[in-house]
Protein backbone atom coordinates (compact mmCIF):
# COMPACT_ATOMS: atom_id res chain seq x y z
CA UNK A 1 0.00 0.00 0.00
CA UNK A 2 1.24 3.48 -0.86
CA UNK A 3 2.13 5.47 2.28
CA UNK A 4 0.79 8.91 2.43
CA UNK A 5 4.30 10.31 2.72
CA UNK A 6 5.33 8.39 -0.46
CA UNK A 7 2.48 9.90 -2.28
CA UNK A 8 2.90 13.42 -1.44
CA UNK A 9 6.72 13.11 -2.76
CA UNK A 10 5.38 11.81 -5.73
CA UNK A 11 3.06 14.42 -6.19
CA UNK A 12 5.65 16.91 -5.35
CA UNK A 13 7.99 15.41 -8.17
CA UNK A 14 5.97 15.43 -10.70
CA UNK A 15 4.82 18.83 -10.42
CA UNK A 16 8.50 19.71 -10.51
CA UNK A 17 9.06 17.85 -13.57
CA UNK A 18 6.06 19.40 -15.22
CA UNK A 19 7.27 22.84 -14.47
CA UNK A 20 10.61 21.75 -15.76
CA UNK A 21 9.58 21.20 -18.61
CA UNK A 22 7.34 23.45 -19.69
CA UNK A 23 10.38 25.99 -18.52
CA UNK A 24 11.84 24.26 -21.56
CA UNK A 25 9.57 24.70 -23.86
CA UNK A 26 8.95 28.62 -23.10
CA UNK A 27 12.47 29.67 -21.99
CA UNK A 28 13.31 30.88 -25.62
CA UNK A 29 9.51 32.72 -25.65
CA UNK A 30 10.59 34.27 -22.05
CA UNK A 31 14.00 35.21 -22.76
CA UNK A 32 12.37 37.46 -25.66
CA UNK A 33 9.78 38.74 -23.40
CA UNK A 34 12.05 39.39 -20.17
CA UNK A 35 14.10 41.47 -22.93
CA UNK A 36 17.80 41.55 -22.46
CA UNK A 37 20.06 41.74 -19.73
CA UNK A 38 21.86 45.38 -19.56
CA UNK A 39 25.73 45.79 -19.22
CA UNK A 40 26.35 49.49 -19.94
CA UNK A 41 24.84 49.79 -23.53
CA UNK A 42 25.08 46.17 -24.22
CA UNK A 43 22.41 44.24 -24.39
CA UNK A 44 22.06 40.72 -24.06
CA UNK A 45 19.02 38.16 -25.30
CA UNK A 46 19.89 35.14 -23.28
CA UNK A 47 18.54 31.87 -25.29
CA UNK A 48 17.07 33.90 -27.62
CA UNK A 49 17.24 31.08 -30.29
CA UNK A 50 16.18 27.57 -29.54
CA UNK A 51 17.97 24.79 -29.83
CA UNK A 52 16.08 23.76 -32.82
CA UNK A 53 16.69 26.86 -34.41
CA UNK A 54 20.16 26.73 -33.52
CA UNK A 55 20.97 23.94 -35.15
CA UNK A 56 18.66 24.52 -38.31
CA UNK A 57 20.64 27.63 -38.60
CA UNK A 58 24.39 25.53 -37.92
CA UNK A 59 23.32 23.57 -41.29
CA UNK A 60 22.07 26.28 -43.03
CA UNK A 61 25.40 28.52 -41.96
CA UNK A 62 27.49 25.50 -42.86
CA UNK A 63 25.81 24.99 -46.64
CA UNK A 64 25.95 28.37 -47.43
CA UNK A 65 29.40 28.72 -46.93
CA UNK A 66 30.48 25.33 -48.95
CA UNK A 67 32.02 27.33 -51.77
CA UNK A 68 33.33 29.99 -48.75
CA UNK A 69 35.20 28.21 -46.37
CA UNK A 70 36.73 30.00 -42.81
CA UNK A 71 39.86 30.72 -43.12
CA UNK A 72 42.63 31.76 -41.18
CA UNK A 73 44.07 35.44 -42.24
CA UNK A 74 47.58 36.36 -41.55
CA UNK A 75 47.61 40.21 -39.80
CA UNK A 76 49.43 43.11 -40.25
CA UNK A 77 51.66 42.24 -37.30
CA UNK A 78 52.52 39.19 -39.64
CA UNK A 79 50.52 36.61 -36.95
CA UNK A 80 48.13 34.35 -38.06
CA UNK A 81 44.44 35.15 -36.19
CA UNK A 82 43.66 32.05 -33.80
CA UNK A 83 39.94 32.26 -35.10
CA UNK A 84 38.94 31.21 -38.75
CA UNK A 85 36.54 33.26 -40.57
CA UNK A 86 34.36 33.95 -43.76
CA UNK A 87 31.26 36.22 -44.06
CA UNK A 88 27.96 36.50 -45.47
CA UNK A 89 26.50 39.36 -47.51
CA UNK A 90 28.00 42.53 -50.26
CA UNK A 91 30.81 43.42 -47.62
CA UNK A 92 33.18 40.90 -45.87
CA UNK A 93 35.60 42.07 -43.23
CA UNK A 94 39.06 40.81 -44.32
CA UNK A 95 42.03 41.60 -42.29
CA UNK A 96 45.77 41.05 -44.33
CA UNK A 97 48.76 42.16 -44.16
CA UNK A 98 47.77 46.06 -45.49
CA UNK A 99 45.44 46.06 -42.39
CA UNK A 100 41.85 45.41 -42.00
CA UNK A 101 39.41 45.88 -44.80
CA UNK A 102 35.76 45.36 -46.25
CA UNK A 103 36.34 43.50 -49.44
CA UNK A 104 33.08 41.73 -51.37
CA UNK A 105 35.05 38.26 -51.74
CA UNK A 106 36.54 35.62 -50.08
CA UNK A 107 40.62 35.12 -51.15
CA UNK A 108 39.48 31.97 -53.01
CA UNK A 109 37.78 34.90 -55.39
CA UNK A 110 34.22 33.43 -54.83
CA UNK A 111 31.77 36.58 -53.85
CA UNK A 112 30.53 35.92 -50.26
CA UNK A 113 26.63 34.48 -50.33
CA UNK A 114 23.89 36.55 -49.45
CA UNK A 115 23.11 36.78 -45.73
CA UNK A 116 21.13 34.57 -44.64
CA UNK A 117 16.71 35.16 -44.58
CA UNK A 118 17.13 33.81 -40.65
CA UNK A 119 19.92 35.71 -39.90
CA UNK A 120 18.68 39.34 -41.05
CA UNK A 121 15.56 38.65 -38.73
CA UNK A 122 17.19 38.22 -35.99
CA UNK A 123 18.72 41.60 -36.59
CA UNK A 124 15.13 42.87 -37.63
CA UNK A 125 13.93 41.70 -34.07
CA UNK A 126 16.58 43.30 -31.71
CA UNK A 127 18.72 46.04 -33.84
CA UNK A 128 15.96 48.96 -33.64
CA UNK A 129 16.67 50.29 -36.84
CA UNK A 130 15.01 50.04 -40.36
CA UNK A 131 18.39 49.75 -42.55
CA UNK A 132 19.59 46.35 -43.11
CA UNK A 133 23.57 45.15 -42.48
CA UNK A 134 25.08 44.26 -45.38
CA UNK A 135 27.86 41.84 -44.10
CA UNK A 136 27.97 39.16 -41.75
CA UNK A 137 31.24 37.60 -40.15
CA UNK A 138 31.40 34.42 -39.06
CA UNK A 139 33.73 33.91 -36.49
CA UNK A 140 35.19 30.10 -36.07
CA UNK A 141 36.61 29.45 -32.43
CA UNK A 142 38.57 25.65 -31.80
CA UNK A 143 40.29 25.16 -28.83
CA UNK A 144 42.42 27.98 -26.94
CA UNK A 145 41.23 30.32 -29.29
CA UNK A 146 40.38 34.16 -28.59
CA UNK A 147 39.67 37.50 -29.69
CA UNK A 148 41.69 40.35 -28.23
CA UNK A 149 40.22 43.44 -27.08
CA UNK A 150 38.86 45.27 -29.91
CA UNK A 151 36.76 47.97 -31.60
CA UNK A 152 34.56 47.58 -34.42
CA UNK A 153 35.50 50.43 -36.26
CA UNK A 154 36.27 49.06 -40.38
CA UNK A 155 33.05 50.70 -40.98
CA UNK A 156 32.00 53.50 -43.30
CA UNK A 157 29.37 55.09 -40.15
CA UNK A 158 28.62 53.94 -36.25
CA UNK A 159 25.15 54.78 -36.81
CA UNK A 160 23.97 51.46 -36.68
CA UNK A 161 24.36 48.57 -33.90
CA UNK A 162 26.29 46.07 -34.15
CA UNK A 163 24.46 42.34 -33.57
CA UNK A 164 26.19 39.04 -32.99
CA UNK A 165 24.99 35.78 -32.95
CA UNK A 166 26.46 32.79 -30.38
CA UNK A 167 26.16 29.34 -31.42
CA UNK A 168 28.02 26.33 -29.77
CA UNK A 169 30.47 26.31 -26.32
CA UNK A 170 30.42 28.76 -24.26
CA UNK A 171 32.78 31.67 -24.37
CA UNK A 172 33.89 34.69 -21.93
CA UNK A 173 32.75 37.85 -23.42
CA UNK A 174 34.55 40.85 -21.83
CA UNK A 175 32.72 44.30 -22.39
CA UNK A 176 35.14 47.18 -21.93
CA UNK A 177 34.86 51.26 -22.36
CA UNK A 178 35.19 53.55 -26.13
CA UNK A 179 38.83 53.97 -24.67
CA UNK A 180 41.29 51.62 -24.20
CA UNK A 181 41.57 50.15 -20.60
CA UNK A 182 39.62 50.70 -17.37
CA UNK A 183 37.09 49.14 -15.69
CA UNK A 184 35.49 45.78 -17.87
CA UNK A 185 32.98 43.51 -17.02
CA UNK A 186 32.67 39.65 -18.38
CA UNK A 187 29.58 37.50 -19.29
CA UNK A 188 29.90 33.82 -20.18
CA UNK A 189 28.27 33.73 -23.24
CA UNK A 190 26.01 30.38 -24.45
CA UNK A 191 24.67 28.79 -27.57
CA UNK A 192 21.44 30.51 -28.58
CA UNK A 193 22.75 34.16 -26.62
CA UNK A 194 22.53 37.23 -28.89
CA UNK A 195 24.35 40.23 -28.43
CA UNK A 196 23.56 44.12 -29.50
CA UNK A 197 25.96 46.57 -29.61
CA UNK A 198 24.36 49.88 -30.40
CA UNK A 199 24.58 53.62 -28.26
CA UNK A 200 28.24 53.85 -25.83
CA UNK A 201 28.39 50.11 -26.75
CA UNK A 202 28.78 50.61 -30.72
CA UNK A 203 32.29 51.81 -30.13
CA UNK A 204 33.28 50.13 -26.75
CA UNK A 205 36.09 47.53 -26.45
CA UNK A 206 35.09 44.25 -26.74
CA UNK A 207 36.45 40.67 -26.51
CA UNK A 208 36.66 36.81 -25.86
CA UNK A 209 38.74 35.93 -23.18
CA UNK A 210 38.47 31.98 -23.74
CA UNK A 211 36.08 29.64 -24.72
CA UNK A 212 34.98 25.96 -22.71
CA UNK A 213 36.11 24.17 -25.61
CA UNK A 214 33.14 21.11 -25.73
CA UNK A 215 30.76 22.47 -23.29
CA UNK A 216 27.82 22.41 -25.85
CA UNK A 217 27.43 19.52 -28.49
CA UNK A 218 25.69 22.14 -31.00
CA UNK A 219 28.93 21.51 -33.35
CA UNK A 220 29.97 17.77 -33.87
CA UNK A 221 33.32 18.64 -33.49
CA UNK A 222 33.15 21.16 -30.88
CA UNK A 223 33.77 25.07 -30.95
CA UNK A 224 31.55 28.37 -31.50
CA UNK A 225 30.29 30.17 -33.88
CA UNK A 226 29.86 33.52 -34.17
CA UNK A 227 28.00 35.37 -36.05
CA UNK A 228 28.78 39.53 -36.18
CA UNK A 229 26.55 41.79 -38.32
CA UNK A 230 27.17 45.25 -39.38
CA UNK A 231 26.27 47.96 -41.30
CA UNK A 232 29.82 48.36 -43.37
CA UNK A 233 28.91 50.76 -46.38
C1 LIG B 1 34.05 39.96 -32.21
O1 LIG B 1 33.78 40.96 -31.58
O2 LIG B 1 34.78 40.02 -33.20
C2 LIG B 1 33.51 38.61 -31.82
C3 LIG B 1 32.73 38.59 -30.57
C4 LIG B 1 32.29 37.19 -30.23
O3 LIG B 1 32.89 36.24 -30.71
O4 LIG B 1 31.33 37.04 -29.45
MN1 LIG C 1 34.10 42.90 -32.48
Amino acid sequence: MLQGGNGHEFCENHLRLTNFLELQDHRALAAGMMGPLLFRDFKIYREYLTLSEQKALVEELRVAAADTPPFQPVLRSGKRMSVRITSFGARGWLPDQTGYQYAAQHPNGTPWPPIPTSVLKIWQAVSEVDRLPDSCLMNFYGEDTKMGMHQDRDEAGFDWPVVSVSLGDEALFRMGNTTRGGKTESIWLRSGDVVVMGGAARLAYHGIDRIRFGSSTLLKKGGRLNLTLRVAG
